[in-house]
């Protein structure tokens, strides 16, 4: 569970990601099937090139998604209990994919804005998204 001080983190890094949902949701995806090109398995119904309607749509889903994590920080399996029992259960991603997402995450969100992400609060935000993945594929046991 996060501290006080990670979840304050969480937060504030928060308020500036929501004003740039569409973009960051987009590059983290690009950011995913570039590194990571065995993830678009998962999305062959999906024009995967930059920018496209897609890309940027299901970026926009998956970053609202953890808004509302961030929402609802100290009941976040309780936010996210639909979308977990949809990747488990119909979706069926492997759990190792939840990783490399959250790490392309990351990358944007540090890569927009370089002086907030300090070392505190890269912590924070990793930490945040392992317990967002941890619920989004709790499913699976
Ligand atoms: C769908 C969130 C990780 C594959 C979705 C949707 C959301 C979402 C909000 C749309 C659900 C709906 O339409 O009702 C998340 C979050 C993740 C995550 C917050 C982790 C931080 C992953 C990973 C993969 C994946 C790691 C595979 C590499 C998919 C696929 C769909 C989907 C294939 C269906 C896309 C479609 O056909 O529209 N996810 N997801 N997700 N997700 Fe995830």
């Amino acid at each position: 569970t996060l501290t006080q001080a990670e979840k304050a983190a969480v937060t504030t890094i928060w308020a500036k990601v929501a004003t740039q949902i569409e973009a960051i949701g987009a590059e983290s995806l690009e950011r995913l099937f570039a590194s990571y090109p065995q993830t678009k398995t998962y999305f062959p119904h999906f024009d995967l090139s930059q920018g496209s309607v897609q890309l940027r749509g299901h970026g926009s889903k998956v970053l609202n998604a953890i808004g509302e994590a961030v929402k609802n920080i100290d009941d976040i399996r309780g936010a996210l209990a639909k979308l977990s029992e949809l990747h488990a259960y119909i979706l069926r991603v492997d759990p190792v994919n939840f990783k490399l997402l959250s790490q392309c995450i990351l990358c944007s969100v540090a890569a927009r804005y370089p002086s907030d992400f300090t070392p505190e609060v890269h912590a924070a935000w990793d930490k945040f998204l392992s317990s967002v993945s941890s619920v989004l594929t709790e499913k699976y046991r």
